[in-house]
């Protein structure tokens, strides 16, 4: 390497992703030394990130030295189905480990699933079952590709479960509005074959379509004017690198195929000085767990980030549609199958909306007016995966907070029943018989807290009525109780909307101005638990669904709610086995897991294509700062056109 190759080195910050050059690097170094046969596919190929001590103290200054580039490789060898680990020091051109991983199944890899339709498409045996319900032209036969999960009787092997609608008349008609209802067909995609049919006896395919696109809706509704944001000086926001600083915000942006967007080193300038807030923020886990006990939808519960890899489901984002107004765009860049680069072009897009109202208050004896106007910042990105559409939105406001939404669209997964029947287990759509199964979305973020510094305690907020007596002479008084969460058992929690429940991230040792400790608080917005049996598979499968909070210790190997592996895993990795050690989580170095859930009964209007759904939390502070930290934003310009007088 060359010494000028070493300072360019050097000037990278150690959380900048890894890029398309590191990833040929990685996967060159790879083949070259393990000498891979052309039978291994590669999961994934991602930055390993460096030990938090190191990041920080890069931060600082301290670290003379620049911090090592590894990446970090997931394989899957499909001759005998064995999947790697390997760790490769892009610094030292040099593979670290190269470990063979017993008993797992890797995240879905891309070419599976169009590999699994072909397979469908192409067997006797469905070709048979579909001729039983009068289908004789196959082109059109649609597969989504379930995750098998782990029931005990599947076959031995790496797994895809099946499940077939037909487009009718061509590529455009939307498939979700014909489903084969009562066939499963479970491919074995190392060796690429059918491994089992299940037919459960013929329900008419329904016929009417559901198509929603502009030809197909018919006459569109006029009287919309025209809509613009101009930012005519520009954005408010600098980029450097993946480094953001926008107000008074700080923070870094990364992409994993794993969890998509990651946000790190979130912080927030206070008298000069930046105080952190989180190390680092993603989603750690997702689960659909479905409620229709029909045989086509009993095994339905897609884990879409440790299962298929959300980030690698991304859409490439297009001004005007997915975002208004003057954007920045980020790539996501990854590796294909055989270890090369590729890159989802504005998988990320970042920019400013206009909130609303700030603050405001009128003197109503002198009518002055002091008004400000929010304005927040949004990073985004939207996976499609499979039938849905899931939107991750970060948003920072001027005010301190953070908040995350998901915005749940796209189509219903489909089933079908005898026309005249009413299904039990799900909303009919139509007289054919196509219904919607009731099912629930649930979502766990990560969050590697980090109030003005390392060791933080978290606390649960509940309000309380006061008992009538003298202190509470005519009964009205109530007030808040905090109590703190000291262990990881302590720290399994509930939201509670009737005692007003929040958790509160403190720092033990930094006071506020009313010598308090400084906090973040977090925020439920509407949340469910789950409604499947305590001992069915996807309870076990995926525990970390019947907490609304868990708190770990930092470890930096434990990242995702249902363990590495959850793809076909029996259960009970991830949270509920880090946990079962009970470690203390008082004043350390603290991980806040949040679960929530999107409840779905389908209705009518969610057909052919579903309205946004929302669903979130907020991080807010609570002491944190010493007043309104959004007193410094200045009045709206006084052009006239704000509507008031002050
Ligand atoms: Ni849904």
């Amino acid at each position: 390497m060359t010494g000028i190759k070493r300072r360019a080195t050097a000037a990278k910050h150690p959380l900048e992703p890894l890029t398309a050059e590191e990833i040929s690097a990685a996967t060159r170094i790879l083949k070259a030394e393990q000498d891979l046969e052309d039978s291994h596919r590669f999961v994934s190929v991602v930055l390993r990130e460096p030990p938090k001590e190191k990041v920080l103290g890069f931060d600082n200054g301290e670290n003379g030295e620049p911090v090592e580039r590894e990446a970090f490789a997931i394989l899957l060898d499909r001759s005998d189905g064995k999947a790697y680990e390997a760790v490769v020091s892009l610094s030292e051109g040099a593979v670290r480990s190269f470990e063979h991983v017993p008993g797992v199944q890797p995240q879905v890899i891309l070419d599976e699933v169009f590999e699994c339709e072909e397979i469908v498409q192409e067997s006797p045996e469905v070709q048979e079952a579909l001729r039983k319900r009068g289908i004789e032209e196959f082109d059109g036969v649609m597969v989504d590709p379930w995750s098998a999960g782990h029931y005990g009787d599947e076959e031995e092997g790496r797994l895809l479960r099946g499940l077939v609608w037909i487009k009718q008349g061509g590529p455009d008609d939307n498939g979700y509005a014909h489903p084969v209802e009562n066939l499963v067909v479970y491919v074995n995609t190392n060796e690429g074959r059918v491994a089992r049919v299940e037919d459960y006896g013929v329900v008419p395919v329904p016929q009417q379509p559901g198509n929603y696109t502009p030809d197909a809706v018919g006459e569109l509704r006029t009287g919309l004017k025209p809509f613009e944001i101009t930012q005519p000086e520009g954005v408010s926001f600098e980029v450097d690198g993946h480094e953001v600083r926008w107000q008074k915000w700080r923070f870094r942006i990364g992409f994993t195929p794993r969890e998509g967007l990651v946000l790190y080193a979130v912080g927030y300038e206070d008298d000069g000085r930046v105080r952190p807030i989180l190390y680092r923020a993603s989603l750690s886990e997702m689960v659909v767990p479905y409620g229709d006990p029909a045989p086509v939808h009993r095994r339905k519960n897609a884990f879409d980030a440790g299962e298929y890899n959300i980030g690698t489901l991304a859409n490439p984002l297009e001004l005007g549609c997915d975002c208004l107004g003057e954007i920045r765009y980020f790539d996501a860049v990854m590796s294909d199958t055989s270890g090369e680069p590729y890159a989802i072009k504005n998988a990320v897009c970042m920019h400013e909306e206009d909130f609303g109202l700030l603050w405001k208050h009128t003197d109503f004896r002198t009518e002055k007016v002091e008004v400000r106007r929010s304005r927040r910042l949004v990073v985004s990105f939207i996976a499609t995966v499979g039938n849905y559409e899931y939107g991750f939105f970060w948003y920072m406001y001027q005010d301190g907070n953070i908040e995350f939404e998901v915005k749940l669209t796209g189509i219903l997964s489909t089933g079908a029943v005898e026309p005249g029947e009413k299904p039990r287990y799900g909303q009919l759509l139509n007289q054919d018989g196509l219904y919607a199964p009731i099912h629930q979305h649930f979502f766990n973020v990560r969050l590697d807290m980090n109030i003005d510094g390392q060791e933080n305690t978290v606390y649960e907020v509940n309000t309380e009525s006061a008992p009538p007596g003298d202190e509470n002479p005519v009964g009205n008084a109530f007030y808040t109780e905090a109590t703190p969460l000291r262990t990881e058992s302590e720290a399994q929690r509930v939201i509670d909307p009737f005692k007003a429940r929040y958790w509160k991230v403190v720092n033990p040792s930094v006071e506020n101005t009313a010598g308090e400790p400084v906090g973040y608080k977090l925020v439920p917005h509407q949340n469910v638990l789950p409604f499947a049996q305590p001992d069915a598979s996807v309870i076990k499968r995926a525990g970390f669904m019947t907490r609304h909070l868990w708190v770990t210790p930092h470890d930096r190997d434990e990242m995702h709610a249902a363990g590495d592996y959850p793809n076909q895993h029996q259960g009970g990795a991830g949270l509920p086995e880090w946990t079962g050690q009970d470690r203390p989580v008082e004043n350390t170095d603290v991980v806040v897991w949040y679960t929530f859930g999107s409840h779905h009964a389908a209705r009518l209007e969610d057909w052919p294509v579903m309205p946004v759904q929302y669903a979130g939390f907020a991080l807010q502070p609570v002491g944190f700062f010493d007043r309104n930290p959004a007193l410094d934003v200045p009045p709206p310009e006084a052009n006239g056109h704000c509507g008031y007088s002050g």
